[in-house]
C-alpha cells in the first residue's frame, strides 16, 4: 500500500512540544502527523498516505455516527536507553484488528499496511517519542470507521483507516497502587455470538455505565461476569484479568467473549520465568471470592497496553467484599510488570524476538 510523508507546515514548536512532554498524561496530546488511507468496494484501499494531523470532513449522516461501525487498536513506541524506537509485537495488533474488522462486516487491511502506517508515523514523529528514562511513550491509535453517508443499514462503502499518535506517561496518575472491583450484577459486557472479542467502540461505550456504577460502590473499575449465568469471570473495565495461586498458577480466563489482549498473551508466556504455570480456563466469581478467603489466590492483576499491569487488592459486589492477600500490590505482579516495561525499554534481552525496531 505505502505510506508517503506529506509534512505538516504547522507543527509545534520544540518548545510546545518539550512542554507536553513534560507532563503528557494519557490521549490529551498528539503530534504533528497522522495515517490515512481510504476503502471503497471499487477501488479497495487508496490514498494512503502520512499527512498533516487534521479533523476530519464527515457528512452529518456518516454511518459511523449512528450504527457505530468502528474498530480501533492501541500499542506503544518504546525508546531506549540509546535512542532508538521500538515497538512492541506490532503484528499481533495487525492481526486483531483484521479479526476486529471481520466481526464489524469492515474490510481487512493487509496486516504488513497496518504495520507500515504504524512504523511510518512514528518516524515522521519520532521527536515526540519520549527520552529513555521514565515509564513514557508514544501511544498509537488504528482505528477504521464507516464514513459513507447512509442511513440504511448494511455494512458502508466508504471507510477511513487513520491513525493518531499521542505522547503518553503513566496510564493512572496515581502509579502502580493497587485498585479494587465492583463485580456488576447489572451489567454484561458480552455474550457468546457478540462482539466481545473485537476491539470496538461500542464495547467501550457500553462499559461506560458499569464503570459509573463500580465508582458509585467506592470501587475503581468493574469485573464483568459472563452474559449467560453471570458466574464466570470475563474482564475489567478495558483490561483482561490474571490470577495467581499459591500452588504457583497464574489463571486467566479463556478466550471467546474477551479482547485477545497483547499484554495477556505476553504474560502468559513471560511467567514461566517466574515460576508460575500459565493457566487458560473459566474462573467462576465463587472460586475468586473462596480463594481470597482462604489464600489459594494470593495475587490477583489486571493487563491491558496502556496501564501495562495493574494490581488488584480487593473486590465489591452485592453484599459481600473481597480482600486479595494483605491488599497491598503483589510481589509477583509487580515483578511481572518490571519484567514486560524490561522488555519494551530493552532492558533485558529480547530474546523472542517481540521488539520490532522503527
Ligand atoms: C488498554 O490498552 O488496556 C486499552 O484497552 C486501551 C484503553 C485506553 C481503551
Amino acid at each position: 500500500l505505502g505510506f508517503p510523508f506529506e509534512q505538516t507546515t504547522t507543527p509545534l514548536s520544540d518548545e510546545e512540544r518539550a512542554a507536553i512532554l513534560a507532563d503528557p498524561g494519557f490521549g490529551r496530546y498528539f503530534t504533528d502527523h497522522m495515517a490515512s488511507a481510504g476503502w471503497t468496494p471499487a477501488a479497495g484501499w487508496h490514498n494512503s498516505r502520512v499527512g498533516p494531523l487534521q479533523p476530519f470532513s464527515l457528512h452529518p449522516s456518516a454511518a459511523v455516527l449512528h450504527y457505530a461501525q468502528e474498530i480501533f487498536e492501541g500499542l506503544k513506541a518504546y525508546r531506549h536507553a540509546d535512542d532508538s524506537v521500538w515497538l512492541f509485537r506490532p503484528e499481533l495488533n495487525a492481526r486483531r484488528f483484521a479479526r476486529s474488522a471481520t466481526r464489524l462486516a469492515l474490510p481487512e487491511l493487509p496486516e504488513e499496511a497496518f504495520v507500515q502506517s504504524v512504523e511510518e508515523l512514528v518516524k515522521a514523529d519520532e521527536a515526540w517519542v519520549p527520552a529513555y528514562g521514565g515509564e513514557q511513550s508514544l501511544y498509537l491509535r488504528p482505528f477504521m470507521f464507516a464514513s459513507e453517508p447512509f442511513l440504511g443499514v448494511r455494512p458502508a462503502a466508504h471507510v477511513t483507516y487513520s491513525v493518531v499518535a499521542s505522547p503518553a506517561g503513566p496510564y493512572f496518575s496515581s502509579g502502580v497502587t493497587g485498585v479494587t472491583l465492583w463485580v456488576s450484577n447489572t451489567y454484561t459486557r458480552a455474550a457468546v455470538g457478540g462482539m466481545g472479542a473485537a476491539k470496538t467502540g461500542g464495547n467501550y461505550a457500553g462499559g461506560l455505565v458499569a464503570q459509573l456504577e463500580a465508582q458509585e460502590h467506592g470501587c475503581d473499575q468493574v469485573l464483568y461476569l459472563d452474559g449467560a449465568e453471570h458466574r464466570w469471570l470475563e474482564e475489567s473495565g478495558t483490561m483482561n484479568l490474571c490470577l495467581i495461586t499459591s500452588d504457583g498458577e497464574l489463571i486467566t480466563p479463556g478466550l471467546g467473549t474477551i479482547l485477545e489482549g497483547v499484554t495477556r498473551g505476553s504474560v502468559l508466556q513471560l511467567v514461566t520465568e517466574h515460576g508460575l504455570t500459565p493457566v487458560e480456563r473459566r474462573v467462576s466469581i465463587d472460586e475468586l471470592r473462596a480463594g481470597c478467603r482462604d489464600g489459594s489466590i494470593t495475587e490477583v492483576f489486571a493487563v491491558g497496553t496502556a496501564a501495562v499491569i495493574t494490581p488488584i487488592v480487593g473486590f465489591k459486589g452485592d453484599g459481600y467484599e473481597a480482600v486479595v492477600g494483605d491488599r497491598q500490590p503483589g510481589k509477583i505482579t509487580l515483578a511481572v510488570r518490571e519484567h514486560i516495561l524490561d522488555l519494551q525499554y530493552g532492558r533485558v534481552p529480547d530474546s523472542r524476538g517481540w521488539l520490532r525496531r522503527v
